[in-house]
């Protein structure tokens, strides 16, 4: 199953987050793990805000801790399963637009198994519907 955010810090948060930093550090290790070994920020903002804390406590923590990271790149991930691609090919567009300019880095990935609302995309670990190279276009405009 696809890991999502909101259900890890609804998780923690009955494990005591946030209140319980044990609880908070391990969403933010859980985080970590699901994106590749960087926690991407768009996702600390995110957490912070599900958590109903500021983001600058959890960025704290990320400072604190030697096993913690931030990723320092943008990391683009594009739904490469059967019916996102079909509906736009945001690939060939992020290729043609950015080729290996370097300024993010791109991955696709399986189904992201919510195809209904798709084409879906992640920027930063944060999810998007409907994607469009509009959509692209802005998120990597505004980094
Ligand atoms: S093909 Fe993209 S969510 Fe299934």
């Amino acid at each position: 199953m696809e890991w999502n955010l909101t259900e890890a810090v609804n998780y923690y948060r009955k494990q005591g987050a946030p209140g319980d930093q044990s609880a908070v550090i391990a969403l933010l290790r859980e985080m970590q793990q699901e994106n590749g070994g960087a926690i991407p920020r768009g996702l600390l903002s995110q957490a912070a805000e599900g958590l109903g804390v500021k983001e600058g406590l959890l960025l704290a923590l990320v400072k604190r801790l030697p096993s913690l990271r931030l990723s320092d790149t943008h990391i683009l991930e594009l739904c490469a399963g059967p019916n996102c691609p079909k509906r736009a090919d945001l690939a060939g567009f992020v290729e043609k637009t950015y080729g290996k300019t370097g300024k993010f880095t791109v991955k696709t990935v399986p189904c992201m198994r919510m195809c209904g609302k798709g084409p879906n995309i992640k920027w930063d670990g944060v999810l998007y519907h409907q994607a469009d190279e509009a959509l692209i276009r802005k998120l990597v405009e505004e980094r």
